[in-house]
């Protein structure tokens, strides 16, 4: 199932007793980190309520095709564009026969007419019925005409009584084949934790000590492995760049908050990447009013050093494959690979920040990735696009170290 993190599934379910089976299908779903939206015909409201569903697929169901508040929440042809794939559990005789007559006289059926992603369905219905020629019929139409994907149906006891085919598939076998119907990407499946942007350390209730990170590569990190099919949180220190879709976003101040976060649920990290620009010290204390301006001339902080975080989760328990940056202005490559070993990190993105036009605050950077027994450049380019290259290695790195380590 680890290449549902991030889909959208539309799941839509028709009048039938196998609907009870759609709440623990969408439960499956929401654990692979998969996005539901469910939509529910008349006769499948009364097998199972849509406030089930709505609490287990944690978005209002949609049940109407003309109902004016539904559309100004999102729209039917919205849905129809938002889906990756549909996937109709379970689907009727009648509905295959609607759907196969290309009608669109209810919200699902015109959601399947409007939408280009892919539709699956999972017959359920009484023996007699599916063998039916009719149904046949419609279900090979479906498969010539728009390529409809057809999940079993099962064999064996039905509702009714009789035995046979029609049993909707169980919904670990559904929930396996909507999995299967999308590519394996080079991070499906992982969790990845980046930090990003840079930390404020308070001196008083007004003022606080930081620096000029902008966050955008990590930002531009957390999108790259989103789209590499992970399921991604950002820990982000204060910036002023919007929140990547589809990645969960932990808003902290201080390095203790963002070292917090880092570790909130570690033990299912797979990788993390401290991209975060980390102040070093904080104040020792934090002023309980505004400091005043004094006579003298010269005003001393006292400051103490902050924890490490990247040295800290690469010393944890299960520690995962663990990232950190290096700004060098001389000598990159070797003060990467002393701080390699130092933080006890898996690779290293180390720059030149003497560079003008890279790094720090700008849209544009270069970088060597440095590990213990590889050196690899990457020359200067947007931020984006060095994103995304930057995963694409960071991700074979990951993958050939779980290889070797079983
Ligand atoms: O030691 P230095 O600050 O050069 O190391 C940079 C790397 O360590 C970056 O990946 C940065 O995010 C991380 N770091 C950290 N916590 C700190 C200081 C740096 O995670 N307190």
């Amino acid at each position: 199932m680890h290449r549902l993190t991030n889909r959208r599934i539309l799941l839509g379910i028709t009048g039938g007793i196998a609907a009870y089976k759609s709440a623990e299908l969408t439960r499956l779903f929401k654990a692979a980190g998969a996005d539901v939206r469910v939509v529910m015909t008349p006769a499948a409201t009364e097998f199972i309520t849509p406030l089930t569903l709505q609490a287990l697929s944690g978005n209002p169901v949609h049940l109407q095709l003309l109902n004016p508040e539904a559309e100004a929440g999102m729209g039917h042809i919205e849905l129809a564009k938002w889906a990756d794939l549909i996937l109709v559990a379970p689907a009727s005789a009648d509905f295959i026969a609607r759907l196969a007559a290309g009608m669109g006289d209810d919200l699902l059926t015109t959601l399947c007419l409007a939408s280009d992603a892919p539709i699956c369905l999972a017959p359920a219905m009484n023996q007699a019925m599916w063998r039916d020629p009719r149904t046949q019929q419609n279900v090979d139409k479906l498969k010539a005409s728009i390529g409809v994907k057809i999940f079993g149906p099962g064999v064996g006891e039905q509702a009714c009584g009789d035995t046979g085919p029609g049993r909707m598939l169980e919904p670990v076998e559904l929930a396996e084949l909507a999995s299967d119907q999308f590519e394996t990407l080079a991070l499906s499946g992982r969790t990845v934790y980046i930090t990003a942007g840079p930390t404020r350390e308070a001196l008083d209730p007004v003022r606080y000590i930081s620096n000029h990170s902008s966050g955008k590569m990590g930002y531009a990190l957390a999108a790259a492995a989103r789209d590499a099919g992970a399921r991604v949180r950002l820990i982000s220190g204060p910036v002023s760049i919007a929140v990547p879709d589809r990645v969960q976003c932990v808003q902290v101040e201080s390095a203790q908050q963002m070292l917090d976060a880092s570790l909130e649920g570690l033990a299912d990290c797979d990788l993390f990447i401290a991209a975060a620009a980390v102040a070093d010290y904080r104040p020792v204390s934090v002023a309980e009013h505004k400091i005043k301006k004094g006579s003298e001339e010269i005003m001393e902080l006292h400051l103490v050093k902050n924890p490490d975080i990247v040295a800290t989760v690469a010393s944890s328990k299960n520690r995962p494959f663990t990232v950190g940056f290096a700004a060098e202005t001389r000598d990159v490559v070797a003060y990467a690979q002393d701080k390699l070993a130092r933080k006890r990190l898996d690779l290293i993105v180390a720059n030149d920040v003497s560079a003008p036009g890279i790094g720090f605050n700008s849209d544009e950077n270069a970088v060597t990735l440095v590990g213990p027994d590889s050196v690899e450049s990457l020359p200067q380019t947007h931020k984006q696009q060095l994103a995304r290259q930057l995963i694409n290695r960071i991700a074979r790195h990951l993958n050939e170290q779980a290889k070797t380590t079983g």
